[in-house]
């Protein structure tokens, strides 16, 4: 049955675990404290957890330079506690998917040694090499500012590498048959330790072209196609969910017509559009937006985030819509980063306002996808702007008022814990707002709880709803002969919309509310008239309660009338 894809309908948290708990207190998050917040997560009820790269690495990219495909960091634990990790995970019913970064190595890679060593080394074609720098060498830069080139010459190798980010990130030469080979085996060995896929790092860097001649890349798809294959035949249900911050127009390329290449993507142009929409209270683009990332086949799901580990990326809106959002979320340059982005958390950025966050929070749980929430945000976590680039938004969960935030017995963590001002873990942390039924934790937990009680986000076909007030949106799904309707007021004032649902007979005139008791009848003329509050949001249930035993169990199929 297609509704038993577990990632169409989930709710993912996305954690690393040398900031989330340290149970051997040696300032280092581990598995083994990880292992032992697993209840914490059970209770929040998220479905599946993401989990940042843990592999050995120098960490000079929070683990993203990665020096050994097939093992545990040994400050994170062993593979006998990633083991225990997965298992406990699986006990409760969480699904577990990992990092795969397979565009870069770290240069301290015994791959990476070999390949500098010599031209005849075994390794020396897995990577990308030129005789001299190449005219593109000043091109192509991830992290403009902080990243001068993407091709650094290697004294020991006498030559120039590629490296898209990072110059200690040397590129793989992905098109070459023996790499290709790699990444299938690296799969196959998380596969066999129970993780349920894969979040691909760079995935339009990972496929396209790369070389000294290149002038322009260009994405080989077809080599998204063999991963799936691979991991299908592998796993039946295993995923991919693709790092692919690109234009609507490729999307399909990304998921294949066919559905046959991956599985989930995160919606990147909704997540601008989105943070757009809220720092001008005009949800036309989101709504616009939306329709362009509508296509995908049925199989296929959009991750849905608001914050993540890396800067919230804005280089896709234009430069008047960057420039509102900067002025509201980010206004100083301190907060701003590679010319494009804010590395601030959520909560910061909105102010601290409830409001504004249940609003946000509402907005990611009921558009179009999976929601993918950033640890910490369920307790509104802040930043430290001292620390340098992304780093400011990683700094260790807080759990209670013990030292440290009860997330290490050392007194120096790897990363320092936010202490001071209104964001310090004296006022921000788990054991507090577990005790207190109004908490933003206990508030995620309901509406993750409601979320998952609509099925018909994840699988139903979406319309946005005409209200002619563009600082209200309004979204119905309809899936297997029901239908909800969420309304959004972006606006930092009261607003009052005036809609029809725009079903036909009498099904929408009656609007169940799922979150309070104000449900909401049409007028004779079919339309419903709401007040919204200040960053006001409703979720309905159109018709009535009764919709379970409306429910068809196939798609396009009326249960009130079977054929
Ligand atoms: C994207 C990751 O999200 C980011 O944190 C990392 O620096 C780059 N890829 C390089 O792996
Ligand atoms: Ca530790």
């Amino acid at each position: 049955m297609i509704d038993d894809l577990w990632y169409k309908n989930g709710v993912f948290y996305c954690l690393s675990v040398g900031t989330y708990m340290d149970a051997n207190g040696d300032g280092i998050g581990d598995f083994k404290g990880l292992l032992r917040r697993l209840d914490y997560l059970h209770g929040l009820g998220v479905t599946a957890i993401w989990l940042m790269p843990f592999q050995p690495s120098p960490g000079k990219d929070d683990g993203y330079d990665i020096s050994d495909y097939y093992g545990v960091d040994p400050r994170y634990g062993t593979l006998g506690d990633f083991v225990e990790f997965t298992h406990g995970c699986q006990q409760r019913g969480i699904r577990v998917i990992v990092d795969l970064v397979v565009n870069h190595t770290s240069d301290a890679h015994p791959w990476f040694r070999d390949a500098r060593s010599s031209p005849d080394s075994q390794h020396r074609d897995w990577y990308v090499w030129a005789d001299k720098r190449p005219a593109s060498a000043s091109k192509g830069m991830v992290f403009p500012g902080v990243q001068k080139s993407t091709w650094t010459h290697d004294k020991e190798a006498k030559a120039w590498f590629f490296h898209r980010f990072y110059d200690f990130q040397p590129d793989l030469n992905t098109s070459n048959p023996y790499v290709q080979a790699e990444i299938l085996k690296i799969m196959g060995f998380w596969i066999q330790l129970g993780v349920s896929g894969f979040r691909m790092d760079a995935v339009p860097f990972v496929i396209s072209t790369k070389g000294a001649k290149v002038s322009t890349p260009v994405e080989q798809y077809d080599m998204l196609r063999s991963l799936r294959e691979f991991l299908q035949w592998r796993q039946g249900n295993a995923i991919i969910l693709a790092e692919a911050n690109v234009l609507p127009e490729t999307d399909m390329e990304y998921f294949g017509k066919d559905g046959d290449r991956m599985h989930m993507m995160f919606n990147f142009h909704v997540n601008q559009n989105l943070f757009y929409a809220m720092a001008s209270a005009d949800s036309r683009p989101l709504a616009k937006a939306l329709k362009a990332t509508r296509p995908r086949p049925a199989s296929a799901q959009w991750g849905l985030f608001l914050r993540n580990h890396d800067e919230l990326d804005l280089g896709r809106l234009t430069k008047v819509q960057r420039a509102i959002v900067f002025k509201n979320f980010g206004p100083d340059k301190n907060m701003q980063l590679y010319d494009r982005g804010i590395r601030r958390r959520l909560t910061p950025m909105l102010g601290g306002d409830r409001r504004r966050l249940e609003l946000a929070y509402s907005l990611m749980c009921t558009l179009p996808g999976t929601p993918v929430i950033r640890y910490g945000d369920e307790i509104g976590m802040g930043d430290n702007l001292d620390l340098p680039e992304r780093n400011c938004a990683r700094t260790p969960m807080q759990w209670s008022m013990e030292p440290q935030a009860g997330f290490t017995k050392s007194d120096k963590p790897c990363s320092p814990v936010i202490d001071k001002g209104p964001y310090g873990y004296e006022h921000i942390n788990v054991a507090k707002q577990r005790r207190d039924p109004n908490s933003m934790l206990n508030w995620t937990e309901r509406i993750i709880r409601m979320r998952k009680e609509v099925p018909e986000i994840g699988w139903g076909d979406f319309s946005v709803i005409a209200t002619r007030d563009p600082a209200i949106l309004a979204i119905r799904y309809d899936w297997r002969n029901n239908s909800v309707l969420f309304v959004h007021n972006l606006d930092e004032k009261p607003r009052e919309a005036s809609f029809s649902v725009g079903l036909a007979g009498d099904e929408g005139k009656h609007l169940i509310n799922l979150l309070s008791e104000d449900h909401s009848e049409a007028n004779n003329r079919g339309k419903h008239t709401l007040l919204l509050e200040a960053y006001g949001y409703r979720w309905y249930r159109i018709g009535g309660l009764d919709y379970l035993l409306k429910r068809s169990d196939i798609d396009g199929v009326n249960a009130n009338h079977p054929e």
